[in-house]
C-alpha cells in the first residue's frame, strides 16, 4: 500500500461565491443544506474532539441534532462514556464535518454545557424503542465481556419495563461556538479558507492562507 500518492485535485466545484455571508451561521446552514440537497450520506455526522485533564485529545463521530447562534450545535451521547469524562474535566471541545463530494471541511471550536433534563428526555423519548432499550444497557465505553451480554440484558430489559426511562447518565450538550473556520477545495493546493472569531460581540472573518 502506497499511501504517499494517494492525492487528488480538489476544485471540480467550480468558482462559487462562496464565504460571502458575515455569520458562520448562515454558510454553515447553507453548507449544511446543500450537504443533504446532494444525499451525502450522514451529512449531519461530524467529529467531535475533546481533551480531558490529561492533555491527550480524543476525536470520535457523533450526529449534529439542532443547531442556532442562541442554542449552539446539538449532540446527544452518554455523559459517562470518554468523551463525557473528558467533557466533565474540560468543557473545550472542537467539531469537525468533511463533505468529500463537496469538497468542504468546517472546523467549529467552543465549550460545551449540558443540556437541560428536560430536553434530553425528550429527544430520548422521541428515539425507536429499541435503541432506548440498548441505550439503558450500554454502559458507553466502558469494557464489557461480548455483545451478547448486552443483547440479553437488554432482551431482559424490554420483558420487565413498562417503559424505558431516559438514564441519567445519558444526555445532550450543546457546543458554544467561539471559532470556525471553513475550507473549500481549489485548485493545485490553492483552497479557500475563511475563519471567523467571536471578539466583542462581533464575529470578524479573516481569509487564511491554505
Ligand atoms: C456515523 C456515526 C454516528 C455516531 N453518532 C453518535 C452519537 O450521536 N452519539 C454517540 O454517543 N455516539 C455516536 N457514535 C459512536 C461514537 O463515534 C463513539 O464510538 C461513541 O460515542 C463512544 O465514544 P467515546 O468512547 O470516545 O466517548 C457514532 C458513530 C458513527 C460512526
Amino acid at each position: 500500500m502506497n499511501l504517499s500518492d494517494l492525492r487528488r485535485d480538489f476544485g471540480k466545484m467550480g468558482e462559487r461565491e462562496l464565504f460571502r455571508p458575515q455569520s458562520p451561521y448562515k454558510l454553515i446552514t447553507q453548507w449544511l443544506k446543500e450537504a443533504i440537497e446532494m444525499n451525502i450520506p450522514e451529512a449531519n455526522a461530524m467529529v467531535l474532539s475533546t481533551v480531558g485533564k490529561n492533555g491527550n485529545p480524543s476525536s470520535r463521530v457523533v450526529l449534529l441534532k439542532e443547531f442556532s447562534e442562541e442554542d449552539g450545535f446539538v449532540f446527544y451521547t452518554d455523559y459517562q462514556s470518554r468523551k463525557g469524562r473528558e467533557l466533565a474535566e474540560n468543557d473545550r471541545a472542537a467539531l469537525h464535518f468533511f463533505w468529500r463530494n463537496l469538497e468542504r471541511q468546517i472546523l467549529i471550536e467552543g465549550r460545551v454545557k449540558k443540556l437541560s433534563r428536560e430536553k434530553s428526555v425528550n429527544y430520548f423519548n422521541s428515539r425507536p424503542l429499541l435503541s432506548r432499550a440498548s441505550a439503558t444497557v450500554s454502559k458507553q465505553s466502558s469494557p464489557i465481556k461480548n455483545l451478547d451480554s448486552l443483547l440479553e440484558q437488554r432482551d431482559r430489559l424490554l420483558q420487565q419495563a413498562q417503559d424505558i426511562q431516559c438514564p441519567e447518565r445519558w444526555g445532550g450538550y450543546s457546543l458554544k461556538a467561539g471559532y470556525f473556520e471553513f475550507w473549500q477545495g481549489g485548485q493545485n493546493r490553492l483552497h479557500k479558507r475563511i475563519a471567523y472569531r467571536f471578539v466583542k460581540g462581533k464575529w470578524l472573518k479573516t481569509y487564511l492562507a491554505p
